[in-house]
């Protein structure tokens, strides 16, 4: 017992020995303490820092979720994750916010078309804004900044899943 309490004195003292030299450690030692305060300021701001929500889907082409809440201008974090185990050729989801006024179905007739690009049209204004297409096991995440209060769409726009596929986006 006695025996250890020497072995970690020394290694504090070598410690603290190493520091002391003046000229090579001061840049080192500023560096990592300025580290360490960014670190615990990220986790002292996570907590009130915008919606962070998780939307499962599976084999069976549906969300968990129907309804999504969140605040005007809040930082929102989406992240969708395919609980099958199906191809994203075969089963593939996505989440696409739609602007308010968009036609579910007049989208989805152009999304079909959009097969190189994730059933995303490329340039389309009634994308706020959406994930990658995955298949099972796979999920992606985005980050975006809430819309004006309202009530928006949301669907998963590969071909023939938002019927079954879609939800409420409802920014207060
Ligand atoms: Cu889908």
């Amino acid at each position: 017992m006695k025996k250890t309490i020497l072995t970690l004195s020394a290694i504090a003292f070598l410690a603290v020995s190493c520091n002391n030299n003046p000229s090579t450690t001061s840049d080192e030692q500023s560096a990592s303490s300025a580290n360490t305060e960014a670190s615990v300021d990220n986790a002292g701001t996570d907590e009130n820092d915008g919606a962070d929500i998780t939307i499962n889907a599976g084999d069976d082409m549906k969300y968990d979720l129907s309804e999504i809440r969140v605040k005007e201008g809040e930082k929102v974090t989406i992240t969708l994750r395919h609980t099958g185990k199906l191809a994203k050729e075969a089963m593939g989801h996505n989440f696409v916010l739609l602007a308010q006024g968009t036609s579910i179905a007049d989208f989805t007739a152009k999304a079909i078309q959009a097969s190189t690009s994730d059933y995303i049209p490329a340039g389309d204004n009634a994308v706020l804004a959406h994930t990658k297409l995955v298949g099972g096991g796979e999920s992606d995440t985005i980050e975006f900044t809430a819309p004006a209060k309202g009530t928006y769409d949301f669907i998963c726009s590969f071909p023939g899943h938002a019927a079954m596929m879609n939800g409420k986006f409802i920014v207060e």
